[in-house]
């Protein structure tokens, strides 16, 4: 089951999860000074226990220095400074870096530009209570898209379709940027040799979680388009997704079908060997098909 809410599918496996701890909400900035100031103030009112941790790219818009004027008049608010735009994926996996090492339990991330709604956090911790990964979701039941043009929608969409099909994982919503995972969840998707730049570093850490058999739960968020500042897609982002994702699903497809001639030369008998050796996360992320 996957009802948004994530504790029945956890209890019906039987399974525990700990105490989630402290958050610390990831925000990546690059040229967001139009928007830092309003998403800080808008996760520290809607989720005050949790701490926020601007990374900033060093932006030519000032947004870094915007960051440290939030940090010097409120304690829950860091900033990591980057020397210069190295796309989303590394934003993200310095900010982890620090997060981690600085013992927070639960990371989040979040885009700065309000697409991500932060009244919307509270729901998204409340189901990772029960999961090692929550993905906020625009294409499951309740999910849903304000303000995007259609050519958007429709690569957003063709994204999660192809990617979901390349990698065989049952996820509707594999490419978003609106994630909860407990601390250990990410200590266990060896994000050193994470190489994805853009926005496929989304799928890559989907697809290992899911090939880590975590318990991965999608709940429904509107995502609201933003009014100010501009989109970093890019073509080469789209090209870079497009390619790793393909060498991803192929590189799993040859792996199992080399894993299957092994074990059925291993042992001939065994109705299990078409099986995936490398079963795909948590069946029970399922959520019904008809919403692609
Ligand atoms: N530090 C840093 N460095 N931040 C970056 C960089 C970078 O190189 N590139 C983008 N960001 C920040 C932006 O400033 C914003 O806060 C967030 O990352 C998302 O960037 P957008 O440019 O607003 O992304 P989008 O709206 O096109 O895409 C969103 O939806 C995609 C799926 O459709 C994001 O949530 C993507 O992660 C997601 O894959
Ligand atoms: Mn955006």
């Amino acid at each position: 089951m996957n009802d948004g809410d994530g504790t029945p599918a956890a209890a019906e496996r039987g399974r525990r999860f700990g105490p989630l701890g402290t958050a610390l909400v990831i925000i990546p900035t690059y040229n967001e000074a139009e928007n830092v100031k309003a998403i800080v103030a808008r996760v520290r009112e809607a989720v005050p226990e949790a701490h926020v941790l601007v990374a900033d790219d060093n932006s030519p818009d000032g947004t870094g220095k915007l960051a440290d004027e939030l940090a010097a008049e409120d304690d829950h608010v860091q900033v990591l400074h980057r020397k210069g735009k190295e796309g989303l994926g590394a934003a993200y996996l310095a900010g982890f870096r620090w997060g981690l090492e600085h013992g927070y339990g639960v990371l989040v991330e979040m885009d700065a530009d309000g697409s991500h709604q932060p009244e919307e956090l509270p729901r998204l911790l409340t189901a990772l209570k029960g999961a090692d990964l929550v993905l906020g979701s625009r294409w499951v039941p309740g999910g849903r898209v304000v303000n995007w043009p259609k050519s958007r929608e429709f690569i957003s969409r063709g994204g999660s379709m192809y990617s979901r099909i390349a990698l065989d994982l049952p996820l509707r919503d594999i490419t978003g940027g609106y994630r909860a995972f407990r601390s250990e969840t990410l200590e266990g998707l060896g994000l050193e040799d994470v190489a994805s730049q853009g926005y496929c570093f989304q799928v890559d850490l989907a697809r290992r979680a899911m090939k880590a058999g975590y318990h991965v739960v999608e709940v429904p968020i509107t995502f609201v388009e933003r009014e100010f500042g501009d989109s970093k897609m890019s073509r080469d982002i789209l090209v870079e997704a497009l390619w790793r994702v393909t060498t991803w699903g192929v590189g799993e497809r040859v792996g199992k079908v080399l894993g299957r001639d092994r074990q059925q030369s291993g042992r001939p008998s065994d109705g299990a060997a078409a099986e995936p050796a490398e079963l795909v996360g948590d069946k029970s992320a399922k959520v019904p098909d008809g919403n692609a």
